[in-house]
C-alpha cells in the first residue's frame, strides 16, 4: 500500500555525534516506507558510524568527507541535490547547524544543502549547554527565519549524564516531520482541520470509568495525512498510549464534555471538522466523590446525555462524522447524514474483522449528503483518511 515516502528521493546527512546509531534506525525506517536513500556523512559521523553500515542498508552509495572535488562523486552529490525532495540531517551538531547558518559549503554535505532547492530538516542533538548556547540559539533562529524545520531536540538524559535539552528525536518521530515537511506546499495547506479520536472516559467516581474500544488510531491516521497534505491540524484527542504525531496541535481531553469544549473552541476558525472519536452518548448523572464501596448485589447506576457534539458545531467549515455499526450499516449512516446535517459521512462495519478496533486497516463507505454510497476496499487507515480528505477538499470553497 502507497504511502506518502513512496519512491522519494531522501538525502540523510550525517554529522558526528553520539546520536548517530538513531540515524541508522531512521534510514532502515526511511527504506521500509519506501523511499530512496541516499546518505551523506561528514568525517565527524564516520568516526562514530562506518559508512558500510548506512550502505548496507539503503543499497546505495554513501558520500562521505574524504572525496576527491576532482571526482566524479563530487559531481554525484550535487546531482543529488538537485534530485532531493527533501535533505534531512539528522543528528545536526552544533558545529553543523553554525555552518549552515553561516552559509558555509565545505564538505559534501553544506555543498548538498546550499546546492539544493529542495526543503530542508535539522533535528539537533548535542549537550544541553551548547544547545542552550545563545550562538546556537541565534544560528536555530536564523534557520527557522529561511524555512529550514528544527525538530526537537528532547529534553532527557544526554550522553554527558547532564539531564536536558539535547536529545535527537526518536526516528518514528522525524518520520513524522519529514512527511509534514515534505507536505507543506499540499493540496490543504494554508487549511485548518480539526480531527477528534479516541474513546470518550466518563467519571463513576475517582477510580472507574465508562469508555469503549476505540484505539484513536483512526483519529490519529487523519491527523497525520491532513498534516502531510499541508494542513495545520488540531488533535483533540481522548486516546492513550498513542504517540502525538509531529507538526501537529494535540490538545488531550478526557470526557465528552471536555471534548465538546475544545472542539467548540478550535472549530472557531477551522475549514473542516472531522469527528472520528467514539463520544459516549450517555455519562453518569453524578460523579461519587469518594470510591464506592461493595455492597448490594445489584448497583443501579443513572446517566445522562451527554452533549452531541456534532450537532452542536455549527458554522462554515465542512462536518464529518463517523457512523460504527454493527447491523445496517448504510441504511444507519444513511439516516446520520440526515440527522446531523452531516457534508459526509464515514461508514464502518466493527464486526467487520478489516475494520475492527485498533487494527491498522479500515473498511469504510462514504456517503455524502446526496446519499450515493462510496464502497472503498480494505486500505490502511492512512489510506482511508486521504480518500476521506479528498473527499473533504472538493467540498471546500476555493481558496
Ligand atoms: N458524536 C458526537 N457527539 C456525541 C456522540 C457522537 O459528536 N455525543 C459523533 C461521533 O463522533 C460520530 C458521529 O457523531 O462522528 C456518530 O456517532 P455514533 O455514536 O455512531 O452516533 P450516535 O448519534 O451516537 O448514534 P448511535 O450511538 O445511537 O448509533
Amino acid at each position: 500500500m502507497a504511502g506518502p515516502l513512496e519512491n522519494k528521493h531522501i538525502v540523510l546527512g550525517v554529522t558526528g555525534s553520539i546520536a548517530c546509531y538513531k540515524a541508522v534506525d531512521l534510514a532502515s525506517k526511511l527504506v521500509q516506507a519506501g523511499a530512496l536513500v541516499d546518505v551523506v556523512m561528514s568525517y565527524g559521523a564516520t568516526r562514530f558510524i562506518a559508512p558500510l553500515t548506512f550502505r548496507a542498508i539503503t543499497h546505495r552509495d554513501v558520500v562521505t568527507d574524504g572525496f576527491d572535488p576532482q571526482s566524479e562523486s563530487a559531481i554525484e552529490h550535487v546531482s543529488l541535490a538537485h534530485r532531493a525532495d527533501i535533505v534531512v540531517i539528522a543528528p545536526a551538531t552544533v558545529h553543523c547547524i553554525a555552518k549552515l547558518a553561516g552559509g558555509l559549503a565545505d564538505d559534501p554535505l553544506t555543498t548538498t544543502v546550499i546546492a539544493t532547492k529542495a526543503p530542508l530538516l535539522i533535528a539537533p542533538a548535542m549537550d544541553a549547554n551548547m544547545f542552550d548556547h545563545p550562538a546556537t540559539q541565534e544560528n536555530l533562529a536564523k534557520l527557522r527565519q529561511r524555512g529550514v524545520v528544527v525538530a526537537g531536540p528532547a529534553p532527557g538524559r544526554l550522553a554527558s549524564g547532564m539531564m536536558g535539552m539535547g536529545r535527537l528525536l526518536e526516528p518514528p518521530e522525524l518520520l513524522g516531520y519529514i512527511t509534514a515537511t515534505m507536505g507543506k506546499q499540499g493540496d490543504l495547506d494554508g487549511r485548518t482541520v480539526v480531527v477528534s479520536a479516541g474513546g470518550t472516559m466518563e467519571a463513576i467516581d475517582p477510580v472507574r470509568v465508562i469508555t469503549n474500544h476505540s484505539s484513536g488510531k483512526m483519529g490519529y491516521a487523519l491527523a497525520e495525512a491532513a498534516r502531510d497534505r499541508g494542513a495545520n491540524v488540531v488533535l483533540v484527542t481522548a486516546a492513550s498510549g498513542l504517540a502525538e504525531p509531529a507538526m501537529v496541535k494535540v490538545v488531550p481531553v478526557g470526557s465528552a464534555q471536555e471534548m465538546c469544549d475544545a472542539v467548540l473552541e478550535h472549530v472557531k476558525s477551522a475549514d473542516a471538522l472531522i469527528m472520528a472519536a467514539a463520544v459516549a452518548d450517555y455519562r453518569p448523572s453524578s460523579q461519587a466523590e469518594q470510591k464506592i464501596k461493595k455492597s448490594e448485589d445489584d448497583l443501579t447506576i443513572a446517566l445522562t446525555k451527554t452533549t452531541d457534539i456534532l450537532q452542536a458545531a455549527r458554522g462554515s467549515f465542512v462536518r464529518v462524522g463517523f457512523s460504527a455499526e454493527s447491523q445496517d450499516l448504510v441504511e444507519n449512516a444513511k439516516a446520520k447524514v440526515k440527522s446531523k446535517d452531516l457534508d459526509l459521512i464515514v461508514a464502518n462495519d466493527i464486526t467487520d474483522p478489516d475494520s475492527g478496533f485498533g487494527r491498522d486497516t479500515n473498511k469504510v463507505a462514504l456517503i455524502g449528503r446526496d446519499l450515493q454510497v462510496e464502497e472503498l476496499p480494505v486500505l490502511s487507515k492512512y489510506e482511508v483518511s486521504n480518500r476521506i480528505l479528498d473527499r473533504v477538499l472538493a467540498l471546500l470553497p476555493v481558496n
